[in-house]
């Protein structure tokens, strides 16, 4: 289905070679958007661009958002050929999950680099950019809902997550007057390779169990959440409920959370 808000629109997706971020490539070529497919892994770039009907209208640029140098060669190739980008979603991410003993420093810093890090090197390098466009853009960040509910098991990927929601809610105050947007969404639990590489006996019971949505439906949802342009943004109506109990009843918010099983 087109939506008119994309139509011509610029759009750099980070972490676009697998699960929300191809399902949000698909959607944006097919509302008619310009896009550029970022991510580490050449071969699945190329799979993604076989698998689009408008390929003219997408570029694949292989990119490892921990190295601020590749994040800086990416903007310039993109500007170089566009102009501008109006909106951009960085949706790479890691999740390595586990009680605390099984989270090596490698998984530790793997998750920083890329959650993180990566996340600090786009909006450094291209926040300057999109204040210089004639129509300020749009950078969006995908966070999880772990970023604010921690469920046991999720403490370090919560806290690599929950770093990058606190630098954009600073950014959004020391840049309010840029006229650039800085959205965090929140996807509930998707269907994705997401955590599926580590052994099952460190995927928690309530990663595993709970009802997933299609990645196809929860790019379509953050897209909607896009074009409406509030600042932050839960995808599903219990997030929603939970992050206001979080707010409203932290003592219920807590037992709930603790009481995750793993
Ligand atoms: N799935 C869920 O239930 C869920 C829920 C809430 C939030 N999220 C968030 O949604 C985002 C997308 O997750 P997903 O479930 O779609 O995961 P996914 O299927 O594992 O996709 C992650 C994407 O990030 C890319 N990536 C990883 N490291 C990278 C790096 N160093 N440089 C560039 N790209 C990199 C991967 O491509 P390459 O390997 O080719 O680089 C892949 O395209 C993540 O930020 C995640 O935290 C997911």
């Amino acid at each position: 289905m087109e939506r008119p808000g994309f139509r011509g629109k610029v759009v750099l997706v980070l972490g676009a070679s697998g699960g929300i971020g191809a399902a949000l490539v698909h959607r944006l070529l097919a509302s008619g958007a310009q896009v550029i497919a970022a991510a580490r892994s050449p071969e699945r770039l190329a799979m993604l661009a076989r698998e689009v009907e408008e390929s003219a209208q997408l570029l694949t640029c292989p990119v490892d958002v921990r190295d601020p140098q590749q994040v800086a060669d990416l903007l310039s190739q993109v500007w170089e050929r566009t102009g501008r980008i109006d909106l951009a979603i960085y949706c790479a991410g890691i999740e390595y999950l586990g009680p605390l003993k099984t989270i090596g420093s490698a998984e530790l810093e793997e998750m920083m680099a890329t959650n993180f890090y990566g996340l600090f090197f786009l909006l450094q390098q291209l926040l300057p950019l999109m204040e210089q466009q004639r129509e300020k853009g749009t950078i969006v960040s995908v966070s999880s809902p772990m970023a604010r509910l921690a469920f046991p098991w999720a403490s370090a990927y919560a806290a690599s997550k929950a770093a990058g929601d606190a630098l954009l809610t600073g950014l959004r105050r020391e840049c309010r007057r840029s006229g650039v947007r800085l959205l965090t969404i929140y996807p509930g639990p998707t269907a994705t390779g997401a955590g599926q590489q580590l052994p099952p006996e460190r995927l928690p019971r309530w990663h595993e169990h709970g009802q997933k949505m299609e990645a196809g439906r929860c790019a379509e949802l953050l897209l909607r959440a896009v074009a409406a342009g509030q600042t932050q943004r839960a995808l599903t109506r219990s997030l929603r409920l939970l992050f206001l109990l979080e707010r409203w009843l932290p003592s219920l918010s807590e037992r709930i959370c603790a009481g995750m099983p793993v």
